[in-house]
């Protein structure tokens, strides 16, 4: 079947955060919504078909999940990234961002501290801070566009960390960690007694040649001391649902996290979700290769756009995600004015790029997955609005 991503879908009755939020996030509707993280396209067809059939089915009571739902999961995994995960280790999670937030309520001392390589999906400051715990920062270096790791710093700042969050692959860099970097990370953590979780719920959404490597897959002695995050959430534009999967390196560690779900009686999947994930991971490659080239090119566009009618933004095509960083420094305007500049001239809606590294000045975050002539218009506004200041 032959996808259209170029079909604009209307979305206005579609009760969607990304419109229907937008008074609340920037004080106006008039903005193009190109911030919180999901997509404008419709998902695969064999997962609305699933889902169709199963809401006229008419009887949606408390669900059992059935062995297939972790073993489509496991096989996706398999075939993909060549990961082999024992599925008696594999526990339901509502959302990857209430694991994170569990895994430093459980895995953390009161008083604690979590490290977080930054700038960073902002959830990641957020779930340490909702506990109280200190959040410490290992700044990304950029040089001339790119951003590295800081490996000396990653190495002080995890002698005082109980908890290392990865971004992998990163949002919103859009980077995608080689093995070596993913093994050296790993390593560290465990000559520092450091629990590491990885958070690769963008691992489907990748580009340009490059491969994701799932942390846990590259030894046993490191798959003995990660806890990753998945979900096909981002991958199928299905965030609405709210279902993850998180896959531990042992009978304790799940132990300790599903009794605490169990305590809030939070462990079972919605009738929606559990068709949903089940038809995505067994038959939604397709669309998903599809979409990808069409997700590459919306970077490719922005890219040349900016470089040749805006080129006081800078940015890049991300090597994952569909998440571009806006290097804005060259408007000479401080955050807050970045800010308003956004919403008020160029009447966009995007994420300010001090949420995710709070000492960065000049950056935003646009959210390329929107069919695009959206996007044309979304940068004719952004040039007419710099060529205005
Ligand atoms: C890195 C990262 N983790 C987690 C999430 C959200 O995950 P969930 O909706 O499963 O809580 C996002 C959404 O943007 C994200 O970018």
């Amino acid at each position: 079947m032959q996808y259209d991503f170029d079909q604009v879908v209307d979305r206005s009755g579609n009760h969607a955060a990304k419109y229907d939020e937008r008074k609340k996030k920037f004080g106006t509707e008039d903005v193009i919504p190109l911030w919180i993280a999901d997509m404008d396209f419709r998902t695969a067809q064999p997962i609305i078909d699933a889902l169709t059939a199963r809401a006229q089915e008419g009887i949606w009571g408390y669900t059992a999940r059935p062995e297939s739902y972790f073993a489509a999961i496991r096989a996706w995994q398999k075939r993909r990234n060549g990961w082999d995960i024992d599925q008696s280790l594999m526990s339901f999670s509502l959302g990857v961002v209430q694991t994170i937030s569990a895994m430093v309520k459980l895995f953390t001392p009161e008083g604690g501290s979590v490290l977080i390589q930054t700038p960073v999906y902002s959830e990641f400051y957020d779930m340490a801070e909702a506990w109280n715990r200190k959040v410490l920062e290992n700044r990304f270096i950029e040089e001339n566009g790119t951003w590295r790791m800081d490996w000396a710093d990653f190495e002080e700042k995890l002698k005082d960390a109980d908890l290392f969050l990865l971004c992998s692959p990163h949002n919103p860099l859009g980077i995608v960690w080689t093995p070596e970097e993913l093994r050296r990370m790993a390593e560290l953590c465990m000559r520092h007694h450091v629990v590491l979780f990885s958070d690769e719920i963008h691992s489907d959404l990748i580009f340009h040649g490059k491969k994701h490597t799932p942390i846990a897959s590259l030894s046993p002695e490191i798959r003995d001391y990660v806890v990753t995050g998945i979900s096909g959430t981002k991958t199928f534009n299905l965030a609405g649902l709210q279902a993850s999967t998180v896959v531990f390196p042992n009978r304790h560690m799940k132990e300790v996290f599903d009794h605490y779900w169990q305590c809030m009686d939070i462990h079972r999947n919605n009738a929606f979700s559990l068709t949903a994930m089940e038809a995505a991971f067994t038959h939604g490659e397709e669309w998903l290769e599809q979409l990808l080239p069409y997700l590459s090119a919306n970077f490719d566009y922005v890219v040349d756009f900016c470089r040749a009618r805006i080129p006081k933004i800078r940015t890049y095509a991300p090597d994952a995600t569909y998440l571009m960083w806006l290097d804005c420094r060259g408007l000479g305007l401080s955050n807050q004015e970045l800010h308003d500049f956004m919403i008020q001239k160029a009447r966009l809606g995007l994420n300010d790029g001090c949420s995710f590294g709070r000492s960065l000045e000049g950056f935003m975050r646009l959210n390329a997955a929107c069919p695009r002539s959206v996007l044309r218009t979304a940068l004719e506004q952004l040039e007419a609005a710099v060529n205005a200041l």
